[in-house]
């Protein structure tokens, strides 16, 4: 399709976001490059000229309700369907043959997609999937918008892609090698989002540990320390650590730095040696056992938080019941479990499976009923404890209360109203109900 120029004009964006924290900032950063290009937002879906799924490929499932969800708004002939991230990667150009979007950006030029809109409409080009370095966009572009729901919140994305190939992962082959941007960059950066009205901040990479490897730059706990210098920044959480590379220096840091949050979310995968080295990992269980000691050692008062997997290939009832041993001794805060979804190109793609569907469903469901049992005594264990929280909404429940999470990234509801948005509040926790916290403001 190609439009010309009296088309192009006011055109309404509106952008679905599926997947994980890269994929919600590369969101925002692709909102910010479409205002730039003089497209406006649309309210919602309908009210929309041109509709962008920013998709997922991490599993099987995250792939087919990206592709029902295009399926069904391909049928509105009045809009522009652009399929953007992972899953543009993997098989854009199959949904392009398919007739099912018109435009297919893939995550190296996802931040300029208001521009590559504007070229769409003028040279009629459909398909940007290039993993070439002279394409590849930083993430930089995005500073807060006042009207952005949570305007005081910034991701910083401090690397991108990753080559670690864990046996069962897609994120190499479609996010590509990993990219540590400059360290100055991102600090100028933070400073600039700090003045722009941000108060916290999250550090983005597949493997923030590995900050700097590929550049030669400063390791990523020096760069921690740098961001919990820059002015105006009372929160910074990181996201995502690996166990391999994460390294004593970064919890010094943070017990140094009070505006570092204390929830550190570590994915464990699998509490079986032998199916961690089927996984291509790259550490044992002593090893976890050991950073989770330094935690204790180190901070004292800190929240964990990780990623299992359940039915990788080969995984028999004694490895699944050592991950089960190993979620009742570490206790975490909080798990996302997934049961294995085989992705075509990883190393494990070509083993067996050796448990049907339903097996895996049952190991799953396990393992969730153990966590969330895990999870409710450690938010009971918070009680009459003294916190700070980032207020972040208005209550859904009732207007004279408002919402937010303390820095093990708990979630709280308090006593508040809009002026308290945004900003830091003392509270001590009073109860807990079902998931959530409850708490009475302090002095
Ligand atoms: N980079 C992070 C790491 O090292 O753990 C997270 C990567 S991935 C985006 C998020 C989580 O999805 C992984 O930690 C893993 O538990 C899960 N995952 C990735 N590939 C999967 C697959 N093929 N099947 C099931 N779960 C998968
Ligand atoms: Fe995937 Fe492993 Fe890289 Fe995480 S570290 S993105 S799980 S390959
Ligand atoms: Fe994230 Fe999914 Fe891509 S988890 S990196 S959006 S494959």
């Amino acid at each position: 399709m190609k439009l010309d120029c009296t088309q192009r004009m006011n055109k309404r964006f509106f952008i679905e976001t599926f997947g994980c924290q890269m994929n919600k900032s590369d969101s925002e950063l692709m909102a910010e490059n479409l205002r730039a290009q003089g497209f406006s937002a649309a309210a919602t879906e309908e009210d929309a000229d041109i509709v962008i799924f920013n998709t997922c490929s991490v599993r099987n499932h995250a792939e087919n309700r990206a592709l029902s969800r295009i399926k069904a708004a391909s049928v509105r002939k009045d809009q522009i369907i652009v399929v953007a991230g992972c899953m543009a990667q993997r098989i854009g150009t199959k949904i392009i043959d398919e007739g099912i979007a018109s435009l297919i950006i893939g995550p190296y030029q996802t931040p300029i997609a208001g521009e590559l809109l504007q070229l769409f409409f003028s040279s009629g080009q459909r398909v940007f999937l290039s993993q070439n370095t002279k394409d590849f966009h930083p993430r930089f572009n995005g500073v807060p918008s006042v009207k952005s729901a949570h305007f005081w919140h910034r991701w910083v994305t401090i690397t991108h892609g990753c080559e670690n190939f864990c046996a069962y992962c897609i994120v190499p082959y479609v996010r590509g090698k990993l990219i540590s941007f400059p360290s100055a960059t991102i600090v100028s950066y933070i400073e600039l989002l700090a003045s722009s009205g941000a108060s916290e901040i999250t550090l983005l990479g597949q493997n923030v540990n590995q900050y700097g490897q590929d550049s030669g730059d400063i390791p990523f706990f020096r760069l921690l320390e740098k961001a919990a210098n820059v002015h105006g920044i009372s929160k910074i959480n990181f996201l995502t650590s690996h166990p391999k590379d994460f390294s004593r220096e970064t919890l010094e840091v943070i017990r140094d730095y009070p505006n570092i949050s204390r929830a550190i979310h570590l994915p464990l995968q699998s509490g079986s040696d032998r199916i961690l080295c089927a996984m291509n990992r790259h550490y044992t269980t002593a090893h976890y056992y050991h950073i989770i000691a330094d935690m204790e050692r180190i901070l004292g008062d800190y929240a964990i938080s990780t990623d299992l997997i359940v039915g990788f290939p080969g995984e028999t009832e004694e490895d699944f019941k050592m991950t089960l041993e190993m979620v009742r001794r570490i206790r975490f805060d909080e798990a996302f479990t997934y049961a294995y979804s085989p992705r075509e190109g990883t190393a494990a793609f070509g083993l067996e499976e050796t448990l049907s569907a339903d097996e895996k469903t049952s190991r799953l469901n396990e393992l969730i009923a153990l966590q969330r049992e895990i999870s409710r005594e450690k938010l009971i264990h918070r009680i009459d404890r003294r916190e700070e929280v980032l207020v972040e909404a208005i209550s859904k429940k009732s207007s004279e209360e408002v919402m937010g999470k303390t820095f093990l990234n708990h979630p709280v509801v308090l006593p508040g109203g809009s002026d308290d948005i945004g900003h830091m509040v003392k509270v001590k926790i009073v109860k807990v109900i079902g998931n959530t916290l409850y708490a009475e403001r302090i002095p």
